[in-house]
């Protein structure tokens, strides 16, 4: 097989916002606690903090991380997670069955995502709660002092506002599963209502509205269309959500999703724009897409796992490695949309459907996912550049009309870099990549790093990294072109500087 490409600093898709690399941690299974915290780890910092953690969680240089929830949010009161440990009340934690201690709350998540070198996107309950909670919230966090919630704050220990700028209205409220599920037009008014008060509390923070949970909810489209109907020009983004599985064991398929995860961009972006002219506002709608993975793995153990326990084993998704392939799509779709996906949140980033896990009182691994998030995360910084690619394609169960190739380079002017992420998924033959890099004469390989494996289902363990990346691919630059061979279903990173 044979692909062409050509890429050119002049043709811009736009400037790659590095919130796209965000990740996400839900008070949800051993993410927080036994991932993030566990005081009696021998690894544990003054703070409780697992030290391994935040080494690899720093290694993947994440800037923004979602937080509370998720699901949880829909049913938190906030006031339980702040003050003393000792008066914290122990809670059901609804959203997924369990019992949760409120050790970690808000002020323990904002330290912790100083180690890690993090904003907090902080998500705010609009399911059993509303204005009142939130703008509280929002004074507690933000507001300097001389105010009751300010006050308490730094009753608390913290001195300086947590100045958290970023803040979802909410988590998937059209969703029946949602504590506090409402309808497109509830959520709406709500919504506006919402970011009002909050900008009037704080006007230097962006609002998040809540679009779809994903593409197959029977409310999808029209539910972003009425929510911007009401949302537009208070909020700053729009969120997408989705997921994938490789449940038929169809992996022709499976390496095709990010064209459904692209389809949905556009029809998202589409929506947003219908709303701005109808309005004939000025503004433009941007997209967080703050919640993507793969998620299927672990359905089945969840159904056995006993309610009401505390940070069960929930949704621990051993990824394989072509689910790392999909993963390199995702990233490399979002790039492909750079002017319009301003923030991204890989869900989740410890233990629950994520790239890193633990052991209690053990050690911490990486899965196969963590390599391309992290390629992507390092490299993928600067102007995204426009793919313009031709190559062969295949017909699969699901998907007609595949390119093998999948590719896009972004130039990072500063470190005088250029990054061509590539992804070749056919599952037989190796893949030729030509890449005219024309407007980059004076830039020579750095090198070519490749994510492969025969076995497309080898998994990493704690002891075992039987997926991991090597530097000893074969890029080579001929007359102003990158030929690379990229082996038969394997990611490929190729730098120039
Ligand atoms: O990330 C796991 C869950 O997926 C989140 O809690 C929810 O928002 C989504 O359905």
């Amino acid at each position: 097989l044979k692909a062409k490409m050509v890429v050119d600093k002049d043709f811009a898709i736009s400037e790659v916002d590095s919130r796209i690399y965000g990740s996400f941690i839900e008070h949800l299974g051993r993410a927080v606690y036994g991932g993030v915290y566990e005081p009696d780890h021998p690894l544990a910092d003054e703070n409780g903090f697992r030290k391994d953690v935040i080494e690899l969680v720093k290694e993947l240089n994440v800037p923004i991380i979602r937080y509370p929830g998720g699901n949880m949010v829909s049913g938190y009161n906030w006031e339980d997670g702040v003050g003393p440990r000792a008066e914290r009340p122990r809670r059901l934690e609804l959203a997924w069955k369990t019992i949760e201690t409120n050790e970690i709350g808000t002020n323990e998540f904002v330290d912790w995502a100083k180690k890690v070198n993090s904003e907090v996107m902080m998500a705010i309950n609009l399911g059993t709660r509303g204005i009142d909670a939130a703008r509280n919230l929002l004074e507690y966090c933000n507001h300097p002092g001389g105010t009751y919630w300010s006050d308490l704050r730094k009753q608390h220990g913290y001195k300086e506002p947590h100045k958290i700028k970023t803040w979802c209205l909410g988590n998937e409220m059209d969703g029946p599963w949602q504590i506090g599920h409402k309808t497109a037009e509830e959520y709406g008014r709500l919504a506006v209502e919402t970011a009002k008060a909050m900008k009037w509390v704080d006007p230097t923070i962006e609002l998040v509205a809540c679009g779809s949970s994903n593409t197959s909810m029977p409310t999808f489209p029209q539910w972003e269309a009425t929510t911007l109907e009401h949302t537009y020009e208070a909020a700053d983004y729009i969120s997408l959500h989705q997921y994938y599985g490789n449940r038929n064991d169809d992996t022709a398929s499976y390496l095709a999703y990010s064209l459904d995860m692209d389809h949905f961009i556009k029809t998202i972006i589409s929506t947003c724009d219908y709303i701005k002219a109808k309005k004939r506002s000025k503004k433009t709608m941007n997209l967080s897409f703050d919640e993507w993975n793969v998620w299927f793995h672990s359905n089945e153990a969840d159904k056995q796992i006993e309610p009401w326990s505390i940070a069960p084993p929930q949704l621990e998704d051993i990824y394989n490695f072509e689910d790392a392939l999909l993963v390199g799509s995702m990233l490399m779709t979002m790039l492909k949309h750079a002017d319009r996906v301003k923030m991204a949140c890989m869900a989740q980033l410890v233990n629950v459907i994520a790239p890193i896990m633990t052991n209690n009182n053990g050690g911490a691994w990486k899965q196969t996912i963590f390599y391309p998030y992290q390629h992507v995360s390092l490299y993928g910084r600067g102007i995204a550049l426009q793919p313009v690619i031709s190559s062969p394609k295949y017909d699969s169960k699901e998907f007609t009309d595949v390119p093998y190739l999948d590719s896009i380079a972004v130039h990072n002017p500063e470190k005088e870099e250029l990054t061509i992420f590539a992804l070749n998924r056919s599952l037989e033959d190796s893949l030729t990549l030509e890449c005219d890099v024309r407007s980059f004469s004076d830039y020579q390989i750095i090198e070519h790093i490749v994510l492969e494996n025969e076995n497309l289902k080898a998994v990493n363990t704690l002891e075992s990294q039987a997926v991991a990346p090597h530097n000893k691919g074969k890029a080579v630059l001929e007359a102003g072109s990158v030929v690379a061979p990229l082996s038969k279903h394997s990611w490929n990173v190729i730098r120039l500087g």
